[in-house]
C-alpha cells in the first residue's frame, strides 16, 4: 500500500487483496467515480452503465444484464469467427501481409459489439467512429492538473473543449441509431437494444429518454470494443515474442471447428488462457479509480470524503508477493487444472458490483478472433520487439508495430 497527499487530499495506492475486496466489494457503496473521470468520459459516454451511480445504475444494470448472460454468448462466437475470417479473406484479396494489428482489431471489435448487441452493422460508419475515437484519445483523454484538482462542478478549460468534441460525437451516433430505430423495437428483445429501448422502471414506469438510450449505445460500444482490441493486440504481441506457445495454440485452433456455426462449442483452453494471461501482463484497464463518498478505513488508514483509492491492476498483476515469475508470459497459469488464482490479485476486469458486465463477451470473442487468426497465419513482428504500454484511458501501446502474416503450413 502506498498513501501519499495528492493535491489536498489523500490517495491510497492498493496492493493488498483484503484491503481491495474492502473497497471495491464490501464496502462498494461508500465509493464512486472521480471527478477526473467523469471529466474525461462524460463527454463521449455520458450518464450509461459505466458513469451512472446509485439507483439509476441498479435500473441500467438489471436492464442490460440478460444480453450478457450465457445464453447469449454463441451469438457473440458465432459473429467474432464469421468477422474475423471475413476480415482475413480481404486482406487475402488485398495482397495485405504486413498490417497494422491494432488498427484491424480496433475495426473489428467495433463491428462485433454492433452486431452482437445493437443487431447493427458499423462498417459503413466504422471509418467516422474510430477518426472521432482517435482524435478524442490524442487530444483529450489525459487529464490536465486542473482536471484533477477542481472539484466536482467546477468546469475546467479542456472541458469546454470536450463538451464541444462530445457534441459532434452524439450527433454521429444519433445517425446510426436512427438507423437501427428504423428496423423497430421487439418485445422479448432480440438484443441489448430492444432490452434497453423496451425498459420501464417498475416503480415510476419510466423509460430511457432518447438521450439516454445515446449514452447507453455511445458506453457500450466504447467500453465494448477498445479494451478487447487492446486484448488481442497484446495477446498478439505476446505469441509472436514467443513461437512456441503460437504453435500451440496455432495447433488447438485448427484441431478446433471454427465455422461460424460451430464456433459456440469451440472447445479453446489454450486460446483463452492466452488471452487472460496477456490482460494479467498488459490489463486494458490499468488502474481503476475510486473516489470515497463517506468516511472508511482501509487496513488501517483513515479516509475521508473527497479521498482517492486507486487499485492498480497493472501493479498487482506483477506484483512478486503474489506471482511466480510476474513478467514472464506463461499461459499455463490461467489453464484448467492449474492452481487456482486469487480473485483479489487478478482484476482485468475488476470486482464487486461494477465488475465489467462485458467480461465473457469479450473473453469470448477474442478467444474466437484468434483462433481464426493462428488457424491461418503465423504471427511475426516486423521491426524492433521493443513496444511499451502507455496509460491513455487504456493500456495503449507506444507505437504501432507492423506484424507480418506469414502462411501456416
Ligand atoms: C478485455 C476487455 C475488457 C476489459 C479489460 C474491461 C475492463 C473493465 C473494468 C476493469 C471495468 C470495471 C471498472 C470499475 O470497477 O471501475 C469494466 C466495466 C464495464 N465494462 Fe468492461 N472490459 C472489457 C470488455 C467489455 C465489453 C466487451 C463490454 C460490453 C460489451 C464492456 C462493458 C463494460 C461496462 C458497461 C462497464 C461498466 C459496468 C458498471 O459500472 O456497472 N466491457 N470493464
Amino acid at each position: 500500500m502506498i498513501a501519499g497527499p495528492f493535491l489536498g487530499r489523500q490517495s491510497l495506492l492498493l496492493n493488498e487483496p483484503n484491503a481491495i475486496r474492502r473497497v471495491l466489494v464490501d464496502n462498494a457503496g461508500a465509493y464512486g467515480r472521480t471527478p477526473a473521470t467523469l471529466r474525461i468520459l462524460h463527454p463521449m459516454i455520458g450518464d450509461g452503465l459505466f458513469l451512472a451511480e446509485g439507483e439509476a445504475w441498479r435500473f441500467q444494470r438489471r436492464t442490460a444484464a440478460p444480453a450478457f448472460a450465457p445464453k447469449n454468448l454463441g451469438l457473440v462466437a458465432t459473429i467474432a469467427a464469421r468477422r474475423t475470417a471475413a476480415l482475413l479473406d480481404r486482406l487475402a484479396r488485398e495482397g495485405r501481409r504486413i498490417v497494422d494489428l491494432l488498427a484491424l482489431f480496433q475495426e473489428l471489435a467495433l463491428v462485433v459489439a454492433g452486431e452482437a448487441l445493437f443487431s447493427q452493422s458499423l462498417e459503413p460508419h466504422v471509418r467516422a467512429l474510430r477518426a472521432h475515437l482517435d482524435a478524442y484519445g490524442t487530444r483529450f483523454a489525459r487529464p490536465s492538473p486542473l482536471d484533477l484538482a477542481l472539484p466536482q462542478g467546477w468546469p475546467t478549460p479542456a472541458e469546454f473543449l470536450r463538451r464541444r468534441f462530445g457534441r459532434s460525437w452524439f450527433a454521429l451516433l444519433a445517425e446510426i441509431l436512427a438507423e437501427r430505430r428504423a428496423r423497430g423495437i421487439e418485445t422479448p428483445p432480440r438484443d441489448l437494444f430492444d432490452a434497453l429501448a423496451g425498459a420501464r422502471d417498475p416503480e415510476t414506469g419510466r423509460g430511457f429518454t432518447e438521450q439516454e438510450l445515446l449514452d447507453q449505445f455511445a458506453t457500450f460500444l466504447i467500453a465494448g470494443h477498445e479494451t478487447t482490441a487492446l486484448a488481442l493486440f497484446w495477446s498478439c504481441y505476446l505469441l509472436a515474442l514467443a513461437p512456441d506457445v503460437q504453435d500451440a495454440a496455432a495447433a488447438e485452433a485448427r484441431a478446433a471447428e471454427l465455422s461460424p456455426e460451430a464456433a459456440p462449442r469451440a472447445q479453446l483452453p489454450l486460446l483463452r488462457a492466452v488471452v487472460q494471461e496477456a490482460l494479467r501482463l498488459y490489463p486494458p484497464a490499468f488502474t481503476i479509480v475510486r473516489e470515497a463518498k463517506e468516511p472508511d478505513e482501509v487496513a488501517g488508514h483513515r479516509l475521508a470524503p473527497g479521498d482517492l483509492v486507486v487499485v492498480a491492476p497493472w501493479v498487482l498483476h506483477r506484483h512478486e508477493r503474489l506471482w511466480n515469475e510476474p513478467d514472464r508470459f506463461d499461459p499455463r497459469r490461467f489453464l484448467p487444472g492449474a492452481p487456482p488464482v486469487d480473485r483479489f490479485a487478478y482484476l482485468p476486469f475488476g470486482v464487486g458490483p461494477r465488475v465489467c458486465i462485458g467480461a465473457q463477451f469479450a473473453l469470448v470473442e477474442a478467444s474466437l478472433v484468434l483462433a481464426v487468426l493462428l488457424a491461418r497465419h503465423r504471427l511475426e513482428l516486423v521491426g524492433p520487439a521493443r513496444v511499451l504500454p502507455v496509460a491513455v484511458v487504456t493500456t495503449h501501446p507506444d507505437r504501432r508495430p507492423a506484424f507480418r502474416l506469414g502462411a501456416r503450413p
